[in-house]
């Protein structure tokens, strides 16, 4: 629909090439799939500071949960989530236009690829999560929640899995569910990070769809048309996290708090220094990766504070140009790493040093305190 195809040379060959040549080729192709998968997991494979990972906590002490505080709330988000509105959404129909994937600038498609790869991973860590509690727990209340969080996240990890086969790419998630390391968190700080990731994963998509709302030319590949009810499913498991911290009010205050600020820093920065790996992704979605996360932190602040007593300040004067510090102090680590001997290792201890500089100087940046509500429910309304 809004994508252009134009026949490059190297397709148009193809489609004129003897049946020899045409073997050949789509041999060659099929090997060129089976690395790309290979690299593919690979990549899905990595545990960076920057890369999703997969997580473990302390099932028993997440079972013992008792919703009783927020029953009212609970009983009618598991409703919500019961009713599966999203049930047939992720599939493939005729708004699924054909993707150039031969024909698009090669620089948009490695960005666009490692885009969907770290997606995949970061949906499918959720799943392999919630379902891990839903095989262990017996509350009936606990384990309803992650089977219903488990089945939408598998949902949303096939779907971009499938985006990606049609580049001749896939994930193999198996491979991933058995190999990938696995990172403890204890139950708090599984609360904060994954409340705030299924929030902020709201924001994005939600960000993305209304832009290419008013830009259509810029949606380069189908995907972006499902995200506003994707983003729905994203907005209730956030909104589960919430219920969830509601029935202890310890863990949104006293100590906690410096928690709190230290996931929403760390998440935001995460986020911020990730899309500015990606320019040539987000040139073609036209949209400049600096008011793109203004915007996605102005609305996930904005809805955390159904729960959170603090947000950070993003409007300080230290709050952009620090994350630009924290963003070129990567680059240049990157660049280090690749760089390697004795040159190389001591330009990685400055780049570091900046880096944990720009971090502190973010955390310590006064925040802003707020007054919770006492039911925490929202709807998604962006
Ligand atoms: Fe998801
Ligand atoms: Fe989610």
């Amino acid at each position: 629909m809004n994508l252009q195809t134009p026949q490059t040379g190297e397709a148009g060959a193809t489609h004129t090439a003897d049946a020899t040549t045409a073997e050949e080729s789509f041999a060659i192709q099929k090997e060129q799939a089976k690395f790309d998968s290979k690299a593919a997991t690979e990549l899905a494979m990595q545990n960076t500071l920057l890369t999703p990972r997969f997580y473990t906590t302390d099932f028993d002490e997440l079972d013992a949960i008792d919703v009783s505080p927020v029953r009212e709330d609970w009983d009618k988000l598991i409703a919500q989530m019961e009713a599966d509105p999203n049930k047939g959404h992720f599939k493939k129909n005729e708004d699924w236009d054909h993707v150039d994937w031969d024909g698009m600038d090669p620089a948009l498609r490695k960005e666009f690829i490692d885009f969907l790869i770290s997606s995949c991973t970061a949906e499918f860590s959720g799943c392999v999560l919630y379902k891990e509690m839903k095989r262990r727990g017996s509350n009936a209340d606990i384990t309803q929640l992650f089977q219903l969080m488990a089945r939408d996240e598998a949902r949303h990890a096939g779907f971009i899995n499938d985006a990606l086969r049609e580049a001749g790419v896939a994930v193999n998630l198996g491979f991933l569910t058995q190999k990938k390391k696995y990172t403890y968190f204890r139950p708090k700080f599984i609360y904060y990070a994954t409340y705030l990731s299924e929030k902020i994963g709201y924001a994005r998509y939600i960000t993305i769809f209304r832009h290419l709302e008013e830009h259509p030319e810029h949606r380069f590949h189908p995907l972006f048309k499902w995200f506003r009810e994707w983003c729905n499913d994203e907005f209730s498991h956030g909104e589960a996290f919430a219920l969830l911290m509601k029935t202890d009010p310890k863990l949104t205050s006293g100590r906690n708090v410096l928690w709190i600020k230290f996931f929403l820093t760390a998440v935001y920065a995460t986020m911020y220094v990730r899309d500015h790996q990606r320019p040539a992704f987000h040139k073609a979605l036209g949209v400049d990766p600096d008011w793109y996360a203004h915007e996605v932190f102005t609305k996930t602040s904005e809805l955390s504070k159904q729960i959170f007593p603090i947000t950070l300040d993003i409007e300080h004067r230290k709050w952009q140009p620090t994350l630009v510090k924290l963003q070129r102090a990567n680059v240049d680590l990157d660049a280090a790493r690749k760089q390697g001997g004795v040159a190389g290792f001591v330009k990685k201890l400055g780049a570091q040093a900046r880096a944990a500089s720009a971090f502190a100087t973010l955390y310590f940046i006064p925040a802003q305190k707020h007054q919770v509500p006492d039911s925490p429910r929202l709807e998604p309304a962006y």
